[in-house]
């Protein structure tokens, strides 16, 4: 790999409420860092654009980071679109429970994940926070097809142990056995060929409390203090699942993935619908981050998140396609929903209350707040120093091109606009070109 220039017009979200746009110039290095920034007018600028071989973006483009899904589930991959007619706890067990459990054939996990991934590309990702199963060789599958097509990919095997609510033939035999099925397969990923640089990485995963027992909690919160890796799981989904912690635990999830010493920096906690004020707390303490899911949450958790609050707070956060809770591929299509939801849990909904009462006034988020979550929030809550195009960045980015579908961005927008219009329109058909690593990994 060898290093290049590139200019062009940059949409970069500096903070939750700060989005620049502006003519610059980035040197990439041989290793995928962002070198060197340089604003339009500066010498450093025009020095940059001499580089032979600088590659210069069109007016009709911009140039932004890659996104990240900070909660996927890819082996439900097939049934995205379908089966939302039930509630989350028998939506598991009448259809993803079963289909999960097919991926103990290879081939068929094979040829579901080597579709994926060129989907999530296409659509913008170039992270992904993944929940395989429980089978190690298919999981196996799933972070190969990451490193075949290039992807950031950051890949769980699922660990649920409790006979009461894991179907016989989709569970593990034992706590022990998931523990040290885990141990195996972090090795695997670690010593994948041609992951060297270590851009697919293995993470612990205890599928949620409620399908796990409490030794394999305990076991797999030692193995991340032993390991150092990353860990993921579902917490305070809905209300069903909150209650079932309370009762059980005597405290709410994310005091419980404390104890058992899961709730560690980088931890993802999908969903946390019903997440304290004093969970968001600990959480913040211990540098874990949350995963928005706002198409998923609108038909398992019955409620919205106070995503405003969340960012208001400091606490970390992204957003989650949780295909196939939610339907669609695209982060961009969620940040448009999570826009939406904060606007409706804002104002309420009810036309029958009246207006008064009708909200929780002080919800909403803005169309920045959403590009922030979509590209640095979630990369912020995983570690990965992404999200962003400034110096020391790795350059994981996206061409936007204008004039295709509905997308139409002028040459006088400025940061918010361009956000909102890109967070409103774009779609697969606006990604031109991706880059993971400072790689071009597709071009169309
Ligand atoms: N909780 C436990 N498993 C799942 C899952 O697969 N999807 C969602 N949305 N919630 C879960
Ligand atoms: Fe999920």
């Amino acid at each position: 790999m060898s290093g290049f220039v590139i200019t062009g017009r940059i949409l970069d979200p500096i903070s939750p409420g700060c989005t620049s746009l502006t003519w610059s110039a980035l040197r990439i290095d041989d290793h995928g860092i962002i070198a060197e920034r340089a604003e339009e007018g500066s010498n450093a600028y025009n020095d940059l654009c001499k580089s032979p071989g600088t590659i210069s973006l069109s007016a009709d483009s911009i140039l932004m980071p890659g996104l990240t899904d900070l909660h996927i589930h890819a082996p439900q991959w097939p049934q995205a679109g379908k089966a939302l007619d039930l509630p989350l706890e028998q939506w598991l067990g009448r259809y993803t429970f079963p289909l999960e459990s097919r991926y103990a054939d290879l081939d068929f996990a094979a040829c579901v994940y080597d579709e994926l991934v060129p989907t999530l590309l296409r659509n913008g990702t170039t992270t992904a926070l993944y929940f395989a199963t429980i089978h190690e060789e298919a999981s196996l599958e799933l972070a190969k097809s990451c490193l075949r097509h290039g992807q950031r990919g950051f890949v769980g095997l699922v660990a649920m142990d409790d006979p009461q609510l894991c179907p016989p033939e989709y569970r593990n035999s034992s706590a022990a056995a998931a523990i040290e099925a885990t141990r195996r397969f972090i090795t695997a990923v670690q010593q994948l060929p041609g992951n060297e640089s270590g851009l697919v990485q293995p993470v612990i995963t205890p599928r949620f409390i409620p399908a796990c027992s409490d030794a394999l909690l305990q076991g797999l919160g030692d193995l991340a203090r032993e390991t150092g890796v990353r860990v993921q799981t579902h917490a305070s989904e809905s209300d069903w699942e909150h209650q079932h912690v309370l009762s059980r635990l005597h405290c709410t999830d994310t005091e419980a993935l404390d104890s058992f010493g899961l709730l560690r920096p980088c931890t993802i906690l999908a969903h946390s619908n019903f997440v304290t004020h004093q969970d968001r707390t600990l959480i913040r303490n211990r540098s874990a981050g949350l995963a928005h899911c706002p198409i998923s949450n609108a038909f398992f958790a019955g409620a919205v998140l106070p995503v405003h609050k969340i960012l208001d707070e400091n606490v970390r956060c992204g957003l989650g396609t949780d295909i196939s809770g939610g339907y669609s591929p695209s982060i961009l299509e969620n940040a448009r929903q999570a826009v939406l939801a904060a606007r409706m849990l804002d104002s309420g909904t009810d036309p029958h209350v009246s207006p008064q009462s009708r909200g929780a006034p002080g919800n909403r988020i803005d169309f920045q707040e959403a590009f922030w979550l979509a590209t640095r929030g979630g990369a912020e809550a995983l570690g990965v120093p992404t999200g962003q195009l400034q110096t020391g960045m790795t350059f994981d980015a996206l061409e936007i091109t204008s004039g295709r579908s509905s997308l139409r961005l002028d040459l006088n927008e400025n940061g918010p606009t361009a956000a909102q219009k890109i967070v409103c329109h774009a779609g697969p058909e606006n990604i031109a070109r991706v880059w993971i690593n400072g790689r071009l990994i597709r071009k169309e």
